[in-house]
């Protein structure tokens, strides 16, 4: 689905940074990205994305170079960014209206995506009768609109608490099963990455580079009770060691 090689990335004439980087990705992976602070995750799912044009190497999506691969892709940003003049339903259509969706189907996806994250109950509130768990949902449900192949997520559970994170983890999984889309995760908690993902990438810093691309060993479906599990809290602790080596701030 993604397939980087030898892939460097420098902004303007600045310096590199990420260096060197080859992986591949198959579909349906949900990939978490690791790292110290200024590693380049956020650099990287740009570039994925096509936010931003790679330096050299190569970057291909589904077969395609990032650009023309765009329609298969959605992103969801740390912060909501919800319309506040436009109610929780208005917001998640916005994709489709900006294609001009017909207002059926538009409707029809809306009430799908807007179930699918658990906010049927209240479609017609404003952003500021939301709480913060509940806007992010809503910017989940507004990227599923568009039915991507490809999701990327930049920390968009960072400013949530962490039961709220926890139950998020757990429906964003749960949304998932239903719709197979290919993950792309950034995070600061190896927990969440754990709970999460298929496949840890850990990048070092200076310039960002892979240090240890990490495969999470146990099955899907996951859930709450998976955290209890000795499996998954050993797989905590050897990535934290990982993260660690690379990032001595890390707790
Ligand atoms: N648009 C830009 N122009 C110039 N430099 C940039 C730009 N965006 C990011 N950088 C630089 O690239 C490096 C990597 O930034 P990036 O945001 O990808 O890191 P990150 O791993 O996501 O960090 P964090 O964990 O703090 O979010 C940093 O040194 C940053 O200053
Ligand atoms: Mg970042």
């Amino acid at each position: 689905m993604v397939k980087i090689t030898a892939l460097q990335k420098r902004y303007g004439q600045g310096a590199v940074i990420l260096d060197d980087i080859n992986l591949e990705f198959e579909k349906g992976e949900f990939v978490s990205l690791i790292g110290p602070s200024g590693c380049g995750k956020s650099t990287l799912l740009k570039l994925i994305a096509s936010l931003s044009p790679v330096t050299s190497g190569s970057l291909v999506v589904d077969g395609m170079t990032p650009e023309n691969a765009r329609e298969e892709m959605a992103f969801i940003f740390q912060e909501p960014t919800l319309l506040p003049w436009r109610t929780v339903t208005r917001n998640i259509e916005l994709p489709l209206e900006v294609l001009h969706t017909k207002w059926d189907k538009r409707e029809e996806i809306c009430a799908r995506t807007r179930k699918l994250v658990g906010l049927d109950h209240v479609p017609d509130h404003y952003p500021r009768q939301l709480s913060g768990g509940m806007k992010m949902r809503v910017s989940i449900a507004r990227a599923l609109s568009l039915s991507p192949k490809i999701l990327l997520l930049d920390e968009p559970f960072g400013a949530l608490d962490e039961m709220t994170r926890d139950r998020l983890n757990e429906q964003l999984l749960a949304i998932r099963e239903q719709q197979k889309f290919t993950a792309f995760f950034v995070t600061h908690s190896v927990a969440e990455a754990v709970f999460l993902s298929s496949r840890i990438i850990v990048l070092a810093a200076n310039p960002g580079r892979v240090y240890q691309d990490i495969r999470v060993p146990f099955a899907y479906p996951r859930s709450a009770e998976t955290r209890e599990s000795p499996e998954y809290q050993r797989c905590v602790a050897e990535v934290t060691k990982v993260l660690r080596a690379v990032n001595p701030d890390h707790p």
